[in-house]
């Protein structure tokens, strides 16, 4: 399959611009699944929680939204985007998975980031591992890369790619999302975001690993770009190292405990 992350800059109170990115850069492109950065429908450094309220939609009723649902329809394609989302009078720092059926998967980020936490309910999703046509898809937003808990949880539960929306700031994640995909041998896709916004600037560098930690596609630091590669995500099915290591059998969780009783949901 094909893959490809967009890296662009969101605009604050801007829906029609980000809507506008996302077609330029989309193109005439043809992959089988697109990965957008966090909170693409709205930008990220929201002055109040408001301000985060005025740029939020329900996902039942989202001009973003639905916009998503005629590109995937229109290039037969799933497509992951982070999206302020608005549920009754809260707010949730959220993914959803879509193809030309409409959403077909919500995450709403476990591990907010700093004044995130005045702004986003925590997520109430739990980690979901979505069944799809392309493969198992779990997904994971920004800060979270923060937990490997996370990322072995969906790993366990069968993630052949883990799809990561992010507006970073912390210069660290790129360097640490490939070990992630070589210990659980599984894909990671971080889409991230440019640009500058208020007092933060976020670092791009979109990156996709494969199931060896190897780096397959890694973007700029400041430019918009799609960036695509062909994968296979069966690769992700055998969890073996060497002919005696597999890293799932081999794990002692009579020592440190097993993440499947520990993690609920
Ligand atoms: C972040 O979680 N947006 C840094």
């Amino acid at each position: 399959m094909k893959i490809s992350l967009l890296q662009f800059s969101p605009r604050l109170n801007n829906l029609q611009a980000n809507l506008d990115a996302v077609n330029n850069l989309i193109g005439a492109s043809d992959s089988d699944l697109y990965i957008l950065p966090e909170l693409a429908n709205s930008g990220y450094n929201f002055v109040d929680k408001q301000n985060a309220f005025d740029n939020s939609e329900s996902i039942k009723n989202s001009i973003y939204i639905d916009h998503l649902i005629s590109i995937a329809k229109d290039k037969n394609a799933h497509i992951v985007s982070g999206f302020c989302e608005r549920d009754g009078d809260k707010l949730y720092n959220s993914a959803t998975l879509i193809n030309s059926d409409g959403v077909i998967g919500l995450y709403r980020k476990l591990h907010l980031f700093l004044n995130e936490k005045d702004i986003f309910e925590p997520g109430d999703k739990g980690l979901p591992v979505f069944d799809t046509a392309l493969g198992k898809i779990g997904m994971l937003i920004c800060f979270d890369w923060m937990f490997p808990e996370a990322w072995r949880h969906l790993a366990l539960k069968g993630a052949q790619l883990i799809a990561h929306p992010s507006n970073l700031v912390l210069p660290y994640c790129q360097s640490v999302t490939p070990s992630y995909a070589l210990v659980n041998r599984c894909f990671t896709a971080t889409a991230n975001r440019i640009g500058t916004e208020r007092n933060l600037t976020f670092t791009g560098q979109s990156l996709l690993a494969d199931i060896n930690g190897n780096t397959v596609i890694k973007g700029s630091k400041d430019q918009s770009q799609l960036l695509s590669a062909e994968i296979d995500l069966c690769l992700a099915n055998s969890k073996s190292v060497t002919a005696l290591n597999n890293v799932f059998e081999d794990r002692r969780s009579d020592i440190y405990g097993d993440l499947n009783t520990t993690i609920n949901d």
